[in-house]
């Protein structure tokens, strides 16, 4: 029986992950910072917990340790940020580099050597669509996910010789209350205050209208089970079209256009 260590299985994308691949046969291992204060519809049946805090290099080492052999990995947990470039706080740009490209890195780089030793093994990276389509107000968002895609796209070609394949799925809106728990930096008196607002509000629009997270997890489930995954797997928010347009278009004009979807209509 295969093992598959999701990050982040408290609640949406991971959740409906760890779900999908028990539903396949695999033993799952969930992460939480911390397992034992799961609410009951947090638990999974027949899931195992582990605590993991990718802020913290020492929980990842503990993790990946107690873990043992893992043959999926779904680095899934992340933070969503917004805020104008100008006034990110460093404080905030490190925890969120932190937790949503370093230590996924971390995690990755200690369970690589199993896998390449056994001959197999997938790697998810869930990035998000903004690192294809960037989006005013969510530079630092932005960049962390095209960063953790960028190191699973280089990497795909040193590990495939030993069975090993890394890919990224970029999901879109998807309805999972992720919006509640964004952190958000603008300063009241700023002046990208009110623009910063109505992206944002677009933003939260978009996401509870989104598709679920049940149909991101079958779009991981395909990565994880190809036999030669692809580099790059998007879901919602329209993906087979505007991912279409972006081949077409000039670059200026996707970004012109990514914005006006949001409200900047300037
Ligand atoms: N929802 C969307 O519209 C959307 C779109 C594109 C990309 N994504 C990406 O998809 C992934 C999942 O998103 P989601 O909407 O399912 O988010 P979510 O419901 O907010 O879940 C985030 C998960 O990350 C875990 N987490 C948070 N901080 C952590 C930390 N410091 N260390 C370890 N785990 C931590 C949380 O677990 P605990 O609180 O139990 O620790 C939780 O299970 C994220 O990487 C997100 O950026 C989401």
């Amino acid at each position: 029986m295969r093992t598959a260590l999701v990050t982040g299985a408290s609640s949406g994308i991971g959740r409906a992950t760890a779900i999908a691949l028990q539903g396949k046969g695999f033993r799952v291992i969930g992460t939480s910072r911390n397992p034992s204060t799961l609410r009951e519809d947090q638990r999974i049946g027949g899931v195992e917990w582990l605590a993991l805090d990718l802020e913290d290099r020492a929980s990842i080492a503990a993790c990946a340790q107690a873990a043992g052999p893992v043959d999926v990995l779904v680095n899934n947990a992340g933070e969503s940020q917004s805020g104008p470039l100008e006034e990110l706080p460093l404080d905030a740009l490190d925890r969120l580099f932190q937790l949503n490209v370093l230590g996924p890195v971390q995690l990755t780089q200690l369970l690589l050597p199993g896998m390449r030793e056994r001959g197999h093994g997938r790697v998810v990276m869930v990035g998000s669509m903004i690192a294809s389509f960037p989006l005013p107000y969510r530079s630092s968002y932005a960049a962390t996910k095209a960063a953790i895609r960028a190191f699973a796209t280089a990497a795909r070609e040193e590990l495939a010789p030993y069975g090993v394949w890394l890919t990224t799925v970029e999901p879109g809106s998807i309805n999972t209350g992720i919006s509640q728990r964004r952190t958000k930096y603008v300063a009241e008196d700023s002046p990208y205050k009110a623009e910063c607002d109505t992206v944002i509000a677009a933003l939260d629009r978009k996401e509870a209208s989104g598709i679920s997270a049940d149909d991101v997890a079958a779009t991981v489930l395909e990565a994880v089970q190809a036999e030669k995954p692809k580099s790059l797997y998007a879901r919602g928010s329209n993906a087979p079209v505007v991912f279409a347009l972006r081949r077409l278009a000039p670059r200026g004009a996707v970004e012109r256009i990514t914005a006006r979807a949001f409200g900047l209509t300037r």
